[in-house]
């Protein structure tokens, strides 16, 4: 199998609809209705509406216990499929919604990022990010929970939500408190905005990689830029497809992105959502842009050199890399 990494994958939807009725139960808490369709997947019908439901299964994640089973069991499922290394985001906004504290679930995470190390081998870090439709000042006290109690995997700091509706610069304070205090980070852009949207993240937030970023491809000028930077773009192309902003692979500016030579990963963004898993976007990028187990070992390559990690793991999973692809080749 050929060893992967994902860097954009929301921990709070990778649960499946199985995981949140059994959190469900176990909090004794009665879902709200429609939340599954027929075929039983979750029931949404464009971003926002997905935004929404995404906000309901969350609200089912009530203990630093239920955070360590939703890790446990993604990192699990990952390593299933040949995963090396997962960095998960996680919003302790909907921690707090909840009535959990910052401290319990960054603990009930990083119970599950080690235990699934210890089953499985796979290294995990954590991503805490904010959410751009929850306002400035929220984002704010999200840096200061970051910095004020740090944790060694918590390794990065994000930001998620509504683009279209909330452009990233009113941000850059949170944003620079956080790198201040050494921590790299990472925001969607170019997701549900166009060039202009990640033009102002690039030029208003510390940030080394940017969630999606595809529609760099609508400016060429603006993806030298992204290029020149060293910028990582962390690719969901099934999450693009199911949210329709391509209606299908051909129209996905992944492999153009590839061929200008921008720095591409392959994540799976909220897998059960969108019917898709991190092992699914390497088949698919296989089966529609022809990548070869080389091509696909050189997404793993770029996502484990920018992956948010200490230089010594980084080391250690470049050697796991190259091993694997020294039998592969
Ligand atoms: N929050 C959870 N999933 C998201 C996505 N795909 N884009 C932006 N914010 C999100
Ligand atoms: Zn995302």
């Amino acid at each position: 199998m050929i060893p992967k990494a994902e860097l954009h994958v929301h921990l709070e939807g990778t649960a499946p609809p199985n995981l949140v009725r059994r959190l469900a139960a176990r909090n004794k808490m009665t879902l709200p209705e429609r939340l599954f369709g027929e075929d039983g997947r979750y029931l949404w019908d464009h971003f926002l509406h997905f935004l929404k439901v995404y906000d309901a299964t969350s609200s089912v994640i009530r203990t630093p216990e239920d955070y360590r089973d939703v890790t446990y069991e993604y990192l699990a499922s990952c390593a299933e499929e040949g995963v090396i290394y997962v960095e998960v985001s996680s919003s302790p906004d909907h921690a707090a919604a909840n009535g959990m504290s910052y401290g319990d679930h960054v603990e009930g995470i990083v119970a599950g990022i080690e235990d699934a190390r210890d089953q499985f081998g796979i290294e995990g870090r954590l991503i805490v990010t904010c959410v751009r439709h929850f306002g400035v000042e929220r984002s704010m006290e999200v840096a200061r929970q970051v910095v004020d109690e740090p944790h060694p995997l918590v390794t990065g700091f994000g930001m998620g939500g509504d683009e279209a509706g909330h452009p990233p610069g009113q941000f850059s304070r949170a944003f620079q408190y956080v790198a201040d205090s050494g921590l790299p980070c990472t925001v969607h852009a170019g997701e549900w905005a166009g060039p202009d949207g990640i033009r102002e993240a690039i030029e208003t937030l510390p940030v080394t990689r940017l969630g999606h970023g595809i529609r760099v491809i609508e400016d060429r000028a603006l993806l030298s830029e992204v290029i020149s930077r060293g910028i990582t773009l962390e690719v969901c192309p099934g999450s693009n497809l199911a949210t329709g902003i391509y209606p299908d692979y051909a129209s996905h500016p992944v492999a153009d992105l590839i061929a200008a030579g921008a720095k591409v990963t392959l994540s799976s963004d909220d897998p059960p959502y969108f019917a898709t898993s991190i092992g699914k976007e390497y088949d698919d990028a296989g089966t529609h842009l022809g990548m070869d187990a080389d091509a696909q070992i050189a997404i793993t390559r770029n996502a484990i050199e920018a992956a948010f990690v200490d230089e010594p793991t980084r080391a250690k999973l470049m050697t796991r890399l190259d091993d694997a692809a020294n039998e592969t080749g």
